[in-house]
């Protein structure tokens, strides 16, 4: 159709009019109004003629004369229009109701023929002249929601037509945005490729149906802080349906302070009633700004046209201040907003966004990875210490010194989502509320030594390049973009050195790793302390200079869908972020209420916040590797284990004297990893509790009380086990050895009786081992021999090939029961087996776990033959309150899953084969400090000694060496009789490259020494 949009009811003068004669008019013409007392007032109108007609000085009805041009069939299409929408209970009452009968003619003043109706009146005051609440934004909100549904069922051939007030069809006003010239000019333009983006090329994806078309101000009637009546149905059109809501909302917006609430009054409401679909989200806020546009176009035209007709441009000066400020949010924050309020997610692809940046390996931002420092949290929220004056000053930095001196840091964070009072001016006042500020933070500023280099953590290309060169503002500033697949985010990196404008240049693709900028100081960053402020983006919002590094609180779900905490690529545990105690006060409560015989390791004690897989992390946000703890056997928070406790901790936990299958299912799992002999479970809590039972099941066995230990060992701290533990009884507080204990020599070709250099060392210790068995046996019956395959205690000891099966053959002579502790060394630690026994091809008659077996739940059992477990079933009961309970046995279970799912054995085997390599390397470098390293799969010693003398080992320098590598982030601890064994048993997913990390640091403490 040719459309020319300035014609007909436009152009042609509305009704002249003598209301004496009207008045006359109306009586003879309308039977309903003979003989009242009539009075009539005439209405602001924009073409037509509109009257209130008072009966007896009471407002009663509206007359409505049409302009000359209008064409009936459009009158009848009205009355149509009103009839359908009153037909609706609901809102019956909201629609005036048709009085004329017909619509009849009547001459104006020159003559010509218009078309008159009579509607009833609806009482109240006009929208555009009361004060808005959220009483009736909302009631608005919900009439206009009504109508739109109404409508959807509604079709009448008269209503399609154009129509120049129509928000969804102006192409024609290209050509007019020439009459405006400056930054009005600029703004329409802006508006109008808003339009061809968000409407024109959207427009076959909308809903139609037939609109009012004209919600504005002046035709809402307001009653009682309710809308009660939508009048004027003459601009009604066949039109996309969320027409009605954009102009609404084109006028409700004028004078408008808060913007964002009058939004999410109004469009919650009408969601409620009429969905609003996605499409039509995209073009809502376009359609508002477009009809903002008719509105300044039209009434530019139209001053000049009819000077005297005040109505014409009664919205242009309001119309023009909101376009202006709307000008000033970018169109998809607004979008987000309706977004948000429909209960769309609030950015498209935002999951997607996240879920790579969460997988993606970042690289450094700083030529150290900031998760191996200490950090101090700088809180610069208005109620913070350190920001009692500007952020600049010279207090400031006192301050902060001293936190980081307290710290032992160098580098300081400052919170994302942190809300801060330094923003001042008009700049950071919202746009979306102007009593609101925008003040929270929507990056993570990293406190730093000035002239710092900056790395990229990733692939990108250099978008952002600007000096941003005002007061507290970011200075010189660099943002990246980031592509994978068809998405793109970017980051942010605020308050630079100048330096990078040298060698950076826009649109510079820059490799992961690659240089980026320094740090910049105060005189060049916006006067701030030198930090780097860094932000993630999902949409630059079209900013192409700057981007906002703080938002306003009330619209910080929209922010954080745009900027999210920049932490998911820092990845500094959220303990750091949450912890409130300080170092001192920690370690003051734990000595007020444990004991002190619990020790604590280091000279520096580590007061630690979180753990992940081999990673420890500490109260500074240093990450530790943890090279010690073997009980966090399948890595620490494991969440496959954490899910089957949960799980099963919601559904049932008891005790054995019910049935239940997670201790059938458990049992047979744990069962298959044993030689078939061994078929019979007794469920505890610890490994002590394991290794006691097993030496009573070994008393009643034999009922015999007498035992044999390796010299050194540790096998619990029962008052049974200590008695059974050389490594206790001998030391410091020790009892001293009781009569039925016996103990062997460690076969230790170190420092034993027999070494390396004399031939047959190991013959010599099974001979000797044997003749103290048989002697001893002589004299008193035995109930057992305890050890463990490597002799943890004893300083990681492997127990020479044949000296467990002949010492076995010697007790077992003697009716005496075989008992390994794998405490410390099952669960595939070893490597080449999943039980560290199975190297000596032997089978013992009880095995005790504990430790690993449910990776830091207290599980552990003692393993033994059907034969055994029947003699100890006496008569007496044996009960374990937790043993064995559902919740355990589906941890166990778990934890020997993943061992399996994840071969973990063989990456103890692979990894600490590996291992072994490295430090021997190291060993033969440093033979003066190190005597021997030895060990299987992740269960590894390194034997320090003084001066090449493996005579003299040096507790003192293995001390020393665990602390310098606590320093250096890496946990290990000491062992064996002297304490000089550097003992390494790490979760089992440690790496190669963890290998490479400790042996890097080995080198350079023995380098230094
Ligand atoms: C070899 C060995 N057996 C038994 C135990 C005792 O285990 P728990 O501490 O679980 O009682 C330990 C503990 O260190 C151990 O190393």
């Amino acid at each position: 159709m040719n459309y020319t949009p300035f014609m007909s009811v436009f152009d042609v003068d509305p009704p002249i009019i003598d209301n004496k004669h009207l008045i006359k008019w109306l009586k003879i013409n309308f039977s309903f109004l003979r003989n009242k007392l009539l009075k009539i007032k005439q209405l602001d109108s924009e073409r037509d003629i509109n009257f209130i007609i008072f009966i007896n000085n009471k407002k009663k009805y509206v007359l409505k004369i049409s302009n000359p041009s209008e064409k009936i069939n459009i009158l009848k299409y009205q009355d149509r229009l009103i009839n359908y929408l009153r037909s609706d209970l609901s809102l019956k009452s909201f629609i005036p109701k048709i009085h004329h009968t017909k619509i009849v003619k009547y001459l104006d003043k020159k003559n010509r023929e218009c078309f008159v109706r009579i509607l009833s009146y609806i009482e109240g005051r006009m929208y555009g002249d009361t004060k808005s609440n959220d009483k009736i934004e909302n009631s608005l909100g919900k009439l206009l929601g009504k109508v739109s549904t109404k409508l959807k069922a509604f079709n009448d051939i008269d209503a399609h037509r154009n129509f120049i007030w129509d928000p969804s069809n102006i192409k024609w006003i290209k050509k007019e945005i020439n009459i405006f010239t400056g930054s009005k000019k600029l703004i329409l333009l802006k508006c109008f490729s808003e339009y061809e983006k968000f409407v024109k090329n959207n427009l076959n994806k909308l809903r139609y149906s037939i609109t009012h078309s004209d919600p504005n101000n002046y035709n809402i009637v307001i009653k009682e802080n309710n809308v009660c009546g939508l009048l004027d149905y003459g601009d009604s059109i066949y039109s996309p349906t969320i027409n009605d809501l954009a102009i609404c909302l084109s006028y409700a917006l004028m004078n408008n302070d808060n913007i964002y609430l009058t939004l999410k009054n109004i469009i919650t409401e009408y969601n409620k009633q009429f969905s609003i679909n996605e499409d039509e989200i995209n073009s809502l806020i376009s359609l508002c700004k477009s009809r903002l546009m008719i509105t300044v176009v039209m009434a530019k035209k139209q001053r000049i046209k009819y000077p005297s007709n005040q109505y014409l441009s009664i919205s242009e000066k309001d119309a023009w201040s909101l376009l202006e400020k709307l000008d000033k949010i970018p169109i998809n924050f607004l979008i987000y907003i309706v977004r948000e309020i429909c209960g769309f997610d609030i950015i498209h692809h935002h999951n997607e966004i996240i879920n790579y940046i969460n997988k993606f390996n970042f690289g450094n931002i700083f030529k150290f990875n900031l998760l191996d420092k200490n950090k101090s949290i700088l809180k610069l929220s208005s109620d913070s210490p350190l920001l009692k004056g500007n952020p600049d000053n010279s207090s400031l930095k006192k301050r902060v010194n001293k936190i980081f001196k307290e710290d032992n840091s160098r580098i300081g964070i400052g919170l994302y989502n942190e809300k801060r009072k330094v923003y001042k001016g008009p700049n950071f006042i919202s746009e979306l509320n102007t009593n609101e500020r925008r003040n929270i933070h929507l990056g993570i500023d990293i406190f730093i030594d000035q002239g710092t280099d900056l790395f990229a953590p990733i692939d990108g290309k250099i978008i952002i390049l600007k000096n941003n060169n005002f007061k507290y503002d970011y200075g010189p500033t660099l943002v990246l973009e980031h592509s994978f697949k068809k998405y793109k985010f970017y980051t942010l990196y605020g308050h630079l050195s100048k330096i990078m404008f040298q060698k950076l240049k826009i649109g510079k693709k820059i490799k992961k790793g690659e240089w980026i900028g320094k740090i910049g100081n105060s005189n060049e960053n916006g006067k701030w302390l030198p930090h780097l402020h860094f932000q993630i983006i999902l949409d630059l919002l079209g900013h192409d200079k700057n981007f906002p590094g703080v938002g306003e609180e009330f619209l910080f779900n929209i922010w954080n869908k745009i900027s999210p905490d920049p932490n998911l690529i820092l990845r500094i545990p959220k303990s750091f972020y949450s912890n409130n105690n300080n170092f001192k006060d920690t370690l003051k409560k734990r000595r007020k209420n444990i004991s002190d015989n619990l020790s604590i390791s280091y000279k520096k004690p580590l007061h630690m916040l979180e753990a992940k897989d081999q990673y420890f992390f500490d109260r500074y946000g240093r990450r530790y590797l943890d090279c010690v703890n073997n009980i966090s056997h399948v890595g620490h928070s494991n969440s496959y284990v954490h899910e089957a406790m949960t799980q099963q901790n919601l559904k049932l936990n008891t005790n054995t004297r019910y049935l239940y299958d997670t201790i059938n299912d458990y049992s047979e799992l744990l069962l298959s990893k044993f030689p078939k002999k061994l078929n019979k479970i007794f469920f505890v809590c610890t490994g002590s509790e394991a290794n006691d039972l097993a030496y009573r099941i070994a008393q009643t066995y034999t009922s015999a009380k007498d035992v044999f230990v390796m010299d050194n060992a540790y096998h619990g701290h029962t008052n049974a086990l200590i008695d059974l533990s050389p490594y206790k009884f001998n030391s410091k507080g020790g009892s001293g050895k009781k009569d039925y204990v016996h103990v062997l020599d460690m076969p230790d070709p170190l420092r034993g009786k027999w070494r390396y250099q004399n031939s047959n060392w190991i013959q010599k210790y099974i001979d000797e081992a044997k003749t103290v068995i048989r002697n001893k046996i002589k004299e008193t019956k035995i109930a057992c021999f305890f050890t463990e395959s490597i002799l943890g205690c004893g300083g990681q000891v492997i127990l020479p090939k044949n000296y467990l099966k002949e010492i076995f053959s010697e007790i077992r002579r003697n009716n005496a029961l075989c008992i390994v502790d794998e405490v410390q060394t099952g669960f595939g630690r070893v490597g080449r087996h999943f039980w560290s026994f199975e190297e000596h091809d032997v089978v013992p008659d009880i095995v005790t776990l504990g430790k690993p077996m449910g990776n830091g739940h207290p599980i552990a059992a003692v393993i033994t033959t059907e034969k055994i477990a029947s003699t100890f079933n006496n008569g007496m009961e044996y009960f374990n309150s937790f043993g064995g309970n559902p919740v355990s046995c589906a941890i166990g279970k778990a934890v020997l899953e993943t061992i399996d799912n994840n071969k973990l054995q063989k990456n103890a085997l692979l990894v600490g084969n590996y291992f072994l390599k490295e430090l021997k390397k190291i060993q033969l470098k440093y033979k003066k400090y190190i005597s021997e390293v030895r060990g299987r799969g992740l269960f590894l010693g390194i034997d320090i000694i003084q001066n090449s003398n493996v005579s003299k080992p040096n507790k003192k320098l293995a001390k020393l060496l665990i602390n310098y590598m606590r320093n250096q982030g890496i946990l290990l601890s000491t062992d064996g009789p002297y304490d000089n064994v550097i003992k390494i048993k790490p979760p089992l997913v440690f790496t190669k490259l963890n290998v490479d990390q400790v042996c890097k640091n080995l080198e350079t403490f023995f380098k230094k020494l």
